[in-house]
């Protein structure tokens, strides 16, 4: 088989891609591991930037998220159950964000692929990327028993944080940047409604919550918790009566509580490989960085990578240029970079630190207290929680 963008993973970043390339007549393979039933159900992120969303519009799959996606002008911060909220549309010109859970994105984009007769390759084994560094690379899997091999023009890594794209670059050309936190989150989902219009994020002594949600009936909800923390610990009372407590003031009392439709701890790293290309294999999303979550910048940035890697391979086969392909990691990393600043601010900034003296608890207060009450530390969130321009 032959293709001119073979695109490993079928997460957000590889079907997206995938969709701007066909818009111009380029042809793709997707080879994915897992079902489609699979990646449709992973729960995931949930906020989109207005870039991504403008992307998925260009991608022509954002009719539902517009009939269905909530539009938010701001969020709140509580600082021990006092709230404050930061509109995003009076500090940044009318900016808004959306939510709209992965699982639906996934659901939009695999049935656009599908309408257009995509080729997408699920459930292949032994997934291996060969000859990257030539001009004729190579994606190799295994199939029904037997050992398939697809030749690129360029193969798109799009495989996420524990894919083999990544791993087959040797380490002597890779710069890899990492930060563990001493902590991680507990991720629930819940059909009731969520407790206020738009997303909370509470600082408590009792650690970082985290309230949001996916629909007008269904809450999605976060807790710091430890990194190896047994989920048979927290049955739905504790789950509830935790969030209440973080939550505070009178937020608390309306929250309404229900049965978990889904539980599970996420881990929290910052990790950025350099460059993001190595001969003919470009790296995307994950696969190239993971940011902690506080801030939403994951799904996002595999957008904005998504859209410069689509824009320098049509121009390099409708126009044969390839200064965007030449430059192309130079100019992810440079919002990766910044989201990466801003994640992991936002995340210091939120969380208890098991290790933190007195000292440190109290700058962090002051920090807080400096963010709600200053027009200009506002807007500094504000500017980066919709997104820095996409590049
Ligand atoms: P992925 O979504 O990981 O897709 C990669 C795809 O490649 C997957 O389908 C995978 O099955 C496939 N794959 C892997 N290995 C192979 C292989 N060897 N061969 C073929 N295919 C392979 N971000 C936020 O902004 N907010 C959040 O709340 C949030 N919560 C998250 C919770 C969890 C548990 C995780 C893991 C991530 C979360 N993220 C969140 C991050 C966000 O979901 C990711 O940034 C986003 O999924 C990145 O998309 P991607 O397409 O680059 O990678
Ligand atoms: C969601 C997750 C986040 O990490 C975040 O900062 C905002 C929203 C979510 O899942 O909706």
């Amino acid at each position: 088989m032959r293709t001119q963008v073979g695109i490993v993973g079928a997460g957000p970043a590889g079907l997206l891609l995938s969709q701007l390339l066909d818009l111009h007549g380029i042809e793709t393979v997707i080879v994915e591991r897992q079902s489609q039933a699979h990646v449709e159900g992973r729960i995931r992120a949930g906020l989109l930037e207005p870039g991504t969303v403008a992307l998925l519009e260009e991608a022509g799959v954002a009719d539902r998220l517009h009939r269905e996606g909530l539009v938010h002008g701001g969020i709140e911060i509580a600082i021990e159950g006092d709230r404050h909220r930061i509109d995003f549309v009076d500090l940044t010109d009318g900016n808004t964000v959306t939510v709209y859970g992965q699982t639906e994105i996934t659901k939009d984009l695999f049935a656009a692929r599908h309408r257009a007769g995509a080729d997408i390759v699920s459930e292949a084994g032994d997934v291996a990327v060969a000859d990257i560094a030539g001009p004729e690379p190579k994606i190799q899997y295994r199939k029904d028993g037997e050992t398939h091999t697809i030749e690129c023009d360029v193969i798109a890594g799009c495989d996420g944080f524990h894919g083999i794209c990544r791993a087959s670059i040797g380490p002597e050309q890779l710069t890899v940047r990492e930060q563990l936190y001493p902590f991680a989150w507990l991720g629930i989902l819940a059909e009731t409604p969520p407790v206020s219009p738009e997303l909370i994020y509470a600082h408590h002594s009792r650690g970082f919550a985290l309230f949001t949600m996916r629909s007008t009936s269904v809450s999605r909800l976060y807790l710091q918790c430890t990194p190896d923390e047994n989920l048979d610990d927290w049955p739905d009372d504790r789950i509830w009566e935790e969030l209440q407590l973080r939550l505070g003031g009178d937020a608390a009392a309306r929250l309404v509580t229900g049965p978990a439709l889904d539980k599970s701890v996420i881990a929290m790293r910052s990790f950025v490989a350099e460059p993001m290309q190595h001969g003919r294999l470009f790296l995307a999303g994950d696969a190239a960085h993971i940011v902690p979550p506080t801030g939403a910048k994951g799904l996002n940035l595999a957008a904005s990578d998504v859209r410069l890697l689509s824009r320098a391979l049509i121009d390099h086969f409708e126009h044969g240029r390839s200064e965007g392909l030449e430059g192309y990691s130079a100019a992810c990393l440079r919002r990766v970079w910044n989201a990466q600043r801003f994640s992991w601010w936002m995340t210091a900034l939120l969380h208890r630190f098991p290790e933190a003296g007195p000292f440190d608890l109290r700058r962090q207060r002051a920090e807080l207290d400096y963010l709600v009450s200053s027009r200009s530390a506002m807007t500094a969130l504000a500017e980066n929680y919709v997104g820095l321009p996409f590049g």
